[in-house]
C-alpha cells in the first residue's frame, strides 16, 4: 500500500442540500433528497495522508482522535475498500484542516473529499472525478461537490438512484467573491446531519421545502450559467432562508443563527437598498457568506465588519478541484 496525500478545498452551497432519502438502504448510501449548487472556495480546505499502519489511527490537526469522529473515518475506509475491491488493511489517516471544524464552514466537505481521493489512491485505485464524487458523497454529501473546481451541482436522488456531482463552470468561469463573516469561534451544537434528519422527522415546513427546492435550483443553475448575480443571489437567499425555516418549525425547534447572523443579513439588505449587489447564505452554523462582484468586496467587508459580533471577514475566489499532492 502506498502513502498518498491529497488536498481538497471546501465549498459553499448557493442552493442548499438539506435532507436525505429515507430508508435504511438509502441512508447507508447518503442520497440527497434535494439538488444543490455550490462554489468551491480557494485556499481553504483539508490535506489528508492515508498510509499503512499496524492499526487504524486518525490524527486531525496534530491530535489523535478516538470515538465517533475517528470511527466515521474508519467506516469510510471500509467503504472505499469495498468500492474498489481492495483488501482492507489498517491505516493511519493524518488530516490538517484550514477550515474551522464543525462551525458551519463546511469542514466535512473538504475532509471527505480529500479522504476519498487519498484513500482510493493509497489502495491502488484510480476513479474518474464523477465516480470519486459518488464515493465522497457517501461520507458527506457536500463532499461530492468539492471534487470539482469552480461551481458544481449535485442532483437529487429521486427513486434511490445513484447521484454524482458535476462541474457547472470551472474556476475561471465566473469571477465572483464570497466574503465570509465569522460570528463565533465555538463548535456548532447541532451538526448538519443531525439537523437535517431532525427537521425531516419533525418540521412542519420540511414537506414544503421538499416540494419547492427545485424552483431555486433551476433558477440558480440558469443564472449561474448566465453569470447573472442578481437572479442567482435571490435564489440563493430564498434557498437559504427556506432551509433555515425548517429548523424553526421543528419540534423541538433549533436555530443555527446568533444575533450577529441576523444583523449581517440586514446589513446585506441595506447594501442592496443602496445599490450594491450583495447576497447572503448561511449553513449549519452562524457564519454569513456574502456573494458579490470583485469590485464590491471592500464595501461588503466594511458593512459586515461594522456589525457587532462579527469577529473577522475572509474573502474567497472560486477555487480549484481536489488534487494529489
Ligand atoms: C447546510 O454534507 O455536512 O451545508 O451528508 O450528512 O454529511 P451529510 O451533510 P453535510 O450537509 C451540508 C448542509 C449544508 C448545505 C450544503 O452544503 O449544501
Amino acid at each position: 500500500m502506498k502513502s498518498v496525500t491529497a488536498y481538497a478545498n471546501t465549498n459553499i452551497a448557493f442552493i442548499k442540500y438539506w435532507g436525505k432519502l429515507q430508508g435504511e438502504k438509502n441512508l447507508a448510501r447518503n442520497l440527497p433528497a434535494v439538488g444543490s449548487l455550490s462554489m468551491t472556495l480557494d485556499d481553504i480546505g483539508t490535506t489528508t495522508t492515508v498510509e499503512e499502519n499496524d492499526r487504524d489511527a486518525f490524527m486531525l490537526n496534530g491530535e489523535t482522535l478516538s470515538g465517533e469522529p475517528a470511527d466515521k473515518v474508519f467506516r469510510f475506509i471500509d467503504r472505499v475498500c469495498s468500492e474498489v475491491s481492495a483488501k482492507r488493511a489498517p491505516v493511519r489517516v493524518i488530516s490538517t484542516n484550514s477550515v474551522p471544524t464543525a462551525a458551519g464552514l463546511a469542514s466535512s466537505a473538504s475532509a471527505f473529499c480529500a479522504l476519498a481521493l487519498a484513500a482510493t489512491r493509497a489502495f491502488g485505485a484510480e476513479l474518474s472525478p464523477a465516480a470519486l464524487s459518488g464515493l465522497a458523497r457517501q461520507g458527506s454529501a457536500s463532499a461530492a461537490r468539492s471534487v470539482f473546481g469552480g461551481f458544481a451541482e449535485l442532483p437529487a436522488s429521486v427513486g434511490g438512484e445513484e447521484v454524482l456531482a458535476a462541474q457547472v463552470l470551472d474556476e475561471n468561469g465566473w469571477d465572483v467573491r464570497l466574503v465570509v463573516a465569522k460570528t463565533t469561534t465555538k463548535e456548532k451544537a447541532v451538526h448538519s446531519r443531525q439537523g437535517m434528519q431532525h427537521t425531516a422527522a419533525t418540521s412542519t415546513y420540511y414537506p414544503a421545502w421538499i416540494a419547492d427546492w427545485r424552483r431555486d435550483f433551476d433558477t440558480g443553475r440558469k443564472a449561474l450559467l448566465a453569470r447573472d448575480l442578481t437572479t442567482l443571489g435571490e435564489a440563493m437567499e430564498h434557498s437559504t432562508l427556506a432551509m433555515h425555516a425548517t429548523t424553526l418549525a421543528a419540534r423541538p425547534p433549533f436555530a443555527y443563527w446568533n444575533g450577529a447572523t441576523i444583523d449581517c443579513m440586514h446589513a446585506v439588505w441595506a447594501l442592496r437598498q443602496s445599490g450594491t449587489q450583495a447576497y447572503f447564505t448561511a449553513d449549519a452554523g452562524p457564519h454569513v457568506k456574502v456573494l458579490c462582484a470583485p469590485a464590491d468586496v471592500e464595501k461588503v467587508r466594511a458593512a459586515l465588519t461594522a456589525v457587532p459580533g462579527v469577529l473577522a471577514t475572509l474573502t474567497h475566489k472560486p477555487g480549484t478541484g481536489a488534487r494529489l499532492l
